[in-house]
């Protein structure tokens, strides 16, 4: 990527300020307690998550039990592949039928992304339907494509997504509790999880205050476990002014953001939150986010037990395999139309 294409360039109103606040408050939380037997420990950390779900829908934890040395296999690997030529990247390159594995033309909101990625799924293969049509049942396979080099990458990459995916059962567990439900409420929308692990480079760029590594968007899964390096640059849009602030690097935690999932199944108790990625012209900066998703099959609605007559639900059910379908095949070509949101389904 040289001087910056048009394609890249963000309407006015939402270019970046390139001086920026960092984010205070963005709640830090430990999640020892979790792994502990002390029962007041615990209530405590629930009340912790359930406030930051509601305040900020974005926070970081630490005491996590990933361990260490698998996040840094996973770092160092991601490193070395982006580094290999474009020739060597393109082996393992995405397009329409294979939807993982490298890419650098990513759009969001139709405005492509200053940054390269790597994709790939947790359960290898991934079933989902194969058309977008609501009248096809016809389902696929998706299979993860891994590159020769780094010869390490795939067994550090698989290794890691067990860790992701146990910390992030875990984290439903706080989560379920925090909404008053039974602790395994969630577990049942996991069994053939459609959850994918993201490798994103983000290299310099010569114009960080018209273009963005990724412009503003939600996640449209359950929840992301975002790793990032110590260089800084996701920002997020606070709930309480709408201002954007910059979440500073922490060493070693993790920076969980609630996605849409879980903003229809709480009926809105708990929102996803607008977020971007500025890019700065001096350091490359790379990231992992692991996107938690539920089965093909999962029909995405209010739970029941958190509807009432006074809180009616707010979301019509909808197929969360043809919706993800969907949303991959508008991210991955630039489209005259808004991609699919859950806004849709509104009642
Ligand atoms: C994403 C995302 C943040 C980052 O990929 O959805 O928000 O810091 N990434 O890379
Ligand atoms: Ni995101």
């Amino acid at each position: 990527m040289g001087e910056v294409d048009p394609a890249f360039i963000q309407e006015p109103e939402h270019r970046p300020k390139l001086c920026f606040s960092e984010a205070e408050g963005i709640p830090m939380i430990d999640l020892s307690p979790s792994r502990e037997k002390d029962p007041c420990a615990l209530d405590r950390l629930v009340r912790e998550i359930g406030s930051a779900c509601k305040e900020w829908g974005f926070f970081q934890v630490i005491n996590h039990g990933v361990p260490l040395d698998h996040r840094h296999k996973v770092e160092a690997a991601a490193r070395e592949f982006f580094g290999e030529s474009t020739q060597e990247k393109n082996k393992v390159r995405r397009d329409a039928v294979k939807v993982l594995g490298y890419y650098d033309t990513e759009h969001t909101k139709n405005v492509r992304d200053w940054k390269e990625v790597f994709d790939f799924s947790v359960e290898e293969p991934t079933l989902v339907p194969s058309s977008l049509d609501p009248h096809h049942h016809d389902l696929t396979h998706w299979h993860n494509q891994w590159p020769h080099y780094p010869p390490p990458l795939r067994d550090v990459c698989q290794e890691y997504a067990k860790d992701m995916v146990k910390l992030a059962l875990e984290l439903m567990e706080l989560i379920a509790l925090s909404l008053g439900l039974p602790q395994k409420r969630f577990q049942e929308f996991f069994k053939d999880q459609t959850s994918f692990i993201r490798l994103n480079h983000y290299p310099p760029c010569p114009s960080p205050d018209l273009a963005l590594g990724v412009g503003r968007h939600k996640d449209a899964g359950v929840l992301t476990i975002l790793a990032q390096d110590d260089v800084g640059g996701l920002e997020v849009k606070r709930k309480s002014d709408g201002e954007w602030v910059r979440v500073r690097p922490t060493p070693n935690a993790y920076i969980i953001n609630v996605g849409d999932i879980i903003q229809v199944w709480s009926n809105e108790a708990y929102e996803s939150v607008e977020h971007r990625v500025m890019v700065n012209s001096q350091k490359e900066r790379f990231s992992i986010p692991f996107f938690l998703n539920p089965s093909h099959y999962t029909m995405v609605e209010p739970l029941e037990e958190l509807v009432n007559e006074k809180n009616p639900a707010k979301y019509k059910a909808y197929n969360w395999g043809k919706f993800f379908v969907t949303r991959k095949r508008s991210n991955f070509m630039k489209l005259d139309v808004e991609n699919i949101q859950i806004y849709h389904f509104k009642v």
